[in-house]
C-alpha cells in the first residue's frame, strides 16, 4: 500500500533511532555518537555507529547504513511497509487504513479470525503436553533429546489419544462450527465432532511473523502416516512457507540451512544452527526459492542422506539457481539426517561439515558418476561427455574453467583433456561459434571505472557540504545543485542543497527517497555518513577543496558545452576563462 510522505515522516521523526537500535544492539556513547557490534556483520570491536543528529546508522566496518526504516528492514528483513507498520505501532501514530471492499474485508476478518483459533489450538496442545495426562507426548519428545528449553521454543505440544477435546475447547471459546471448518482442525459431522489431530505430539507452524498458521503432528513411535499435516486452508500455503524461518530469519548468518523435517530443525537450532529451516511434506517450490531469496542467497542442503533426499537435492538446486540462490550440499554420512547426525557426533562436527559443503555443480557430478561403472572404458567414455555436456551450462569462459579445473581435480581427469572435451563439443553443438565468450562487464564494475573521474569530484564535494555546513559560504555563486551531472548526485544536491537553506537540513529524510533503490539507497547513506575527519584544516585540505569545487563545475560546464546553442556558448566560455582564475578565501 501506498503511504503519503507527511505520514512516513512523521513516523519517521517520532522514532529515535538511538532508542530503536538499542533494541537490538548495545550502544555506547561516545562524543555526540553512539557505538556498539554491528548486526550486520561479525566483529569483535565495535564500528558501528548511530547518530542522533543525522537519525542514522553506519558501520565503518561493512559500511552498512541507513535510517530506523532500513534497520528494521535490514534487522528483521522486514518491507517497508512491515517496518513502517511496526514503527507506527510504537509511536502511537495511526496510519491511514486501507479502503477494502466488502468482499476483501471478510477475507481479512477470516483470515484474522483462523490466526485466533490457531493460536488457541496451540496454546491447548501445549497444556496438555504439560498435564500428567499428556506424560507419554511429553516423554517421547525428551526421549528424543529434546530439553525444555526447546519444546517451550517451538511450543510443541500433545493431542490427547481421544476424542474431541479441542473441538469442546474451540467451542467453549465461542466459535461456531462454520468457522471452525475452516481451520482444518476439526472434522464436522451429524453424528459428532471430532479433532483431526489425535495421540500425536504436535508441531504448530508459524509464519515468519510468528503466527500459527498450521500443525504437523507425530505418532510417537511407529504408524502410518508418521506425520500428519493441516490441510491447506485460508491461512496455511505449504508452497510458501518454511518450517523455522520465522527464526532463522534473523539469526546472523550468512546462509540459511534448509533441511526436509520437523525434527530435523528442532535438532539444528537447539544445537545451535539457528538459521534452518524446512520445507514441509513437500518438495521444494519456486516460491519457497523466492521466500529465501528474501533473506540470503547463500543455502546448504542439510537433506537426507538416503536415495529420496539425494533426489530432493538434486530437484532443489536448478530451483535455487533459478532466483539466485547458490547452493552447496552437505554431506550427512554416515548418518540419516541432521537429527541423527548432531546426535552422534555433536555440533562442531556438524559444523565442520557445514564449512566443507560441497558445491552444488560438484555435488551433482558425483551423483552422475553413480550412474556409471568407471571399470568399463565404454561407460567411463560416456561418463566424461555427460560432464564434459554439463559443464557447458556454464556460458561465460572464466567461470567455466573454473569448474573444469574443479572437476578435472575431483575426478581425477586430465584437465587438457576435459577441456579439450568440452571445447569440442561446444563446437559441435553450434558450430562455427567460438565457446570462449566474452565475460560482460557488470554494472558495478562499470560504475567503478567511471568512479575516478567527475563523479568522485561530485561525492567528494556533497560529503563535504553535508560534514561542514559552513562550507555553503565559500560555493555561494560558483556551485548549484545543477552542477552535479551524475543523475544520483544531481537528486541529493537539490535536497541537501534545500534543506540548507531552509535550515532543516534531514540526512535521515533524504534517504527515504531511496528506499526503493538497493544500491542507490547505500550510495548515499554513504555519502552521509563518510568520514572526512572533520573541519578543513590544513592548506592542503583547503587546497584540495578548491580542486574539487573547480572539478566539479568545470565538468559541469563542460556537458553543458555540448547541447550548447551559439549565445549559451558564449556564456560557458566566459564561466570557464571566470573558473580559470577562482580562488576560495578561508579567512
Ligand atoms: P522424515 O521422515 O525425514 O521426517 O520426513 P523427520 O523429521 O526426520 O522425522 P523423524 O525424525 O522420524 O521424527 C521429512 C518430513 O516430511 C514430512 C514431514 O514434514 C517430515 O518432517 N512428512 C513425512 C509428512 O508430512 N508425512 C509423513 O508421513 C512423513
Ligand atoms: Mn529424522
Amino acid at each position: 500500500m501506498y503511504y503519503p510522505e507527511d505520514v512516513i515522516e512523521e513516523v519517521r521523526s517520532r522514532s529515535d533511532i538511538v532508542d530503536i537500535v538499542s533494541g537490538y544492539v548495545k550502544l555506547q556513547k561516545k562524543g555526540s555518537s553512539y557505538f556498539g557490534l554491528c548486526p550486520f556483520h561479525n566483529e569483535k570491536s565495535p564500528s558501528f555507529s548511530v547518530s542522533p543528529g543525522k537519525q542514522m546508522y553506519y558501520c565503518f566496518g561493512c559500511g552498512a547504513g541507513g535510517n530506523v526504516f532500513t534497520f528494521l528492514m535490514e534487522y528483521e528483513n522486514y518491507t517497508f511497509s512491515e517496518a513502517l507498520k511496526t514503527l507506527a505501532d510504537r509511536a502511537g501514530v495511526e496510519l491511514p487504513k486501507e479502503e477494502l471492499s466488502k468482499e476483501a474485508r471478510a477475507q481479512a476478518d477470516l483470515k484474522a479470525t483462523l490466526l485466533e483459533i490457531n493460536k488457541l489450538a496451540a496454546n491447548y496442545f501445549y497444556y496438555q503436553l504439560k498435564q500428567p495426562s499428556g506424560k507419554q507426548g511429553y516423554d517421547y519428545l525428551t526421549g528424543r533429546k529434546l530439553t525444555d528449553d526447546t519444546i517451550r521454543h517451538f511450543g510443541l505440544g500433545y493431542a490427547a489419544r481421544t476424542g474431541n477435546g479441542l473441538y469442546r475447547y474451540l467451542r467453549s471459546k465461542g466459535y461456531k462450527d462454520e468457522m471452525l471448518k475452516e481451520t482444518g482442525l476439526v472434522t464436522i459431522e451429524e453424528r459428532g465432532s471430532r479433532d483431526k489431530f489425535w495421540n500425536r505430539v504436535m508441531f504448530p507452524i508459524m509464519d515468519v511473523n510468528n503466527r500459527v498458521i498450521g500443525f504437523g503432528g507425530r505418532v510417537m513411535g511407529d504408524g502410518t502416516p508418521k506425520y500428519l499435516n493441516s490441510p491447506e486452508t485460508k491461512l496455511f500455503d505449504k508452497s510458501r512457507n518454511l518450517y523455522g524461518l520465522n527464526f532463522a530469519r534473523t539469526s546472523r548468518e550468512k546462509c540459511l540451512l534448509l533441511c526436509e523435517g520437523y525434527m530435523d530443525v528442532i535438532a539444528m537450532h537447539q544445537a545451535g544452527f539457528t538459521n534452518a529451516v524446512a520445507s514441509l511434506g513437500t518438495a521444494l517450490t519456486s516460491q519457497h526459492a523466492s521466500l529465501i531469496k528474501r533473506y540470503t542467497d547463500q543455502v546448504v542442503l542439510t537433506y537426507d542422506s538416503d536415495g529420496a533426499g539425494v533426489a530432493a537435492a538434486l530437484r532443489a538446486i536448478p530451483i535455487l539457481k533459478e532466483v539466485g540462490i547458490s547452493c552447496r550440499v552437505l554431506n550427512m554420512k554416515p548418518y540419516k539426517d541432521p537429527d541423527e547426525f548432531i546426535k552422534n557426533l555433536g555440533a562442531d562436527v556438524f559444523r565442520k561439515r557445514i564449512a566443507e559443503a560441497k558445491n552444488s555443480f560438484l555435488f551433482e557430478i558425483d551423483v552422475l558418476k553413480r550412474n556409471y561403472d568407471l571399470e568399463d572404458p565404454e561407460q567411463k567414455t560416456r561418463f566424461y561427455n555427460e560432464t564434459a555436456r554439463k559443464l557447458l551450462e556454464f556460458p561465460e569462459a572464466l567461470e567455466r574453467d573454473n569448474y573444469i579445473q574443479a572437476v578435472s581435480r575431483e575426478q581425477m581427469i586430465n584437465y587438457q583433456d576435459l577441456k579439450q572435451l568440452v571445447n569440442r563439443l561446444a563446437a559441435r553443438i553450434s558450430p562455427g561459434t567460438v565457446p570462449e565468450r566474452q565475460r560482460p562487464v557488470s554494472s558495478r564494475e562499470k560504475r567503478k571505472e567511471k568512479e575516478d573521474g567527475p563523479r568522485q569530484s561530485q561525492r567528494l564535494l556533497l560529503t563535504w557540504l553535508i560534514e561542514n555546513p559552513e562550507l555553503f559560504d565559500k560555493i555561494e555563486g560558483i556551485i548549484t545543485p545543477e552542477d552535479f551531472r551524475e543523475e544520483l548526485y544531481h537528486q541529493v544536491a537539490l535536497m541537501v542543497f534545500e534543506g540548507h537553506h531552509s535550515g532543516l537540513l534531514n540526512p535521515a529524510q533524504i534517504l527515504d527517497h531511496f528506499i526503493n533503490d538497493q544500491d542507490q539507497y547505500k550510495e548515499v547513506a554513504a555519502l552521509f555518513n563518510a568520514s572526512l575527519n572533520g573541519q578543513l584544516n590544513s592548506d592542503e585540505q583547503k587546497k584540495a577543496f578548491t580542486e574539487t569545487v573547480i572539478k566539479v563545475r568545470k565538468n559541469s560546464l563542460d556537458e553543458a558545452s555540448r547541447t550548447a546553442d551559439i549565445t549559451q556558448l558564449q556564456e560557458i566560455i566566459r564561466a570557464q576563462s571566470a573558473l580559470k582564475t577562482l580562488h576560495i578565501s578561508f579567512d
